[in-house]
């Protein structure tokens, strides 16, 4: 019988989980498919304990409910709880469980390009997004973390929340921008550039440090207006393609225990993007 992946999410309708996904398993020879489910929040629950009552084997959960769900599952690993987000669910035995592979998907992504080990690192965001990256790149040994935010009590709250003054400080967007030099990776996690806003970018840069790594996680545009100007400037750049890959192939790996290959789902992705929004 064939297995049933999916996602949950609103919206959901222009996702491209459904597309890597069904791809990776005809490049495994499974017998599965993957389908976006658009749920409403005053849907969520229904609709968990449907994925339960139809035996649907994985499902990756998005926005707006990647918190909500938490106490809808039979258990969440540690990193999903500490980051207080899930993506990815597997049904096991009738029992579901959660995972988050954004923060890993995204630091194995970086590290495809940099190694992290003592590294200065800056965090632009504070929001979701970049709670799941601080959480997983604070595990990196000899790492420095610098998070700037528009409103700055939230990286300051982050840091607290985490216990990780040791290791990380809230700076200002004016400070970073001034101190850019100084940094070895620059992440960025917030909307700033996303289309249709394509003309705007997080923090001004003049100067980027030798051999610099920039990386977006937006993929839409491909190519940020910031990594467009750190590139122009000399810097490595990444686009948000990547992690976006990394996510996907992690949750891959948590429902089939086959890791799949990345660079055939960048690519569909890039050629999915390219005709439609660059
Ligand atoms: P996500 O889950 O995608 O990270 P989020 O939790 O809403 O979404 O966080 C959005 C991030 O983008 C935040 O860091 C936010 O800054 P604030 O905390 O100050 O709101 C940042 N952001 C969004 N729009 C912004 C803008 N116009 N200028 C600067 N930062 C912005």
């Amino acid at each position: 019988m064939k297995s049933l992946y999916g996602v949950i999410g609103s919206p959901i309708a222009h996702s491209m989980s459904p597309l890597i996904h069904n791809n990776a398993f005809l490049q495994n020879g499974m017998d599965a498919h993957y389908h976006a489910f658009h749920v409403e929040p005053d849907q969520l629950e229904t609709a968990v304990a449907g994925m339960r009552a139809l035996g649907v084997t994985g499902f990756n959960v998005t926005i707006p409910h990647k918190e909500a769900i938490i106490p809808l599952l039979d258990s969440v690993e540690d990193a999903a709880l500490q980051i207080g987000a899930v993506n990815t669910v597997v049904n096991k035995d009738g029992k579901l469980i959660g995972y988050n592979t954004d923060g890993r998907g995204y630091v194995e992504a970086l590290k495809e390009v940099v190694g992290l080990k003592d590294k200065h690192v800056l965090i632009i965001g504070a929001g979701g997004a970049a709670r799941a990256i601080f959480y997983t790149l604070a595990l990196e040994e000899g790492i420095q973390l610098d998070i700037c935010n528009r409103t700055v009590s939230k990286s300051e709250d982050l840091i607290k929340e985490f216990s990780l003054e040791r290791i990380a400080r809230s700076i200002t967007v004016d400070q970073a921008a001034k101190e850019i030099k100084n940094y070895d990776v620059v992440v960025q996690t917030t909307s700033v550039g996303m289309f249709p806003q394509i003309n705007d970018t997080p923090l001004p840069l003049v100067s980027v440090k030798n051999h610099a790594v920039f990386s977006d996680i937006i993929y839409n545009p491909i190519e940020t207006k910031l990594l467009r100007e750190a590139k122009a400037l000399g810097a490595i750049t990444q686009n948000g393609v990547h992690m976006f890959a990394y996510q996907a192939a992690l949750a891959f790996e948590i429902w089939t225990g086959k890791f799949p290959d990345t660079d055939r789902m960048k690519k569909l992705v890039e050629e999915h993007l390219g005709g439609k929004t660059c």
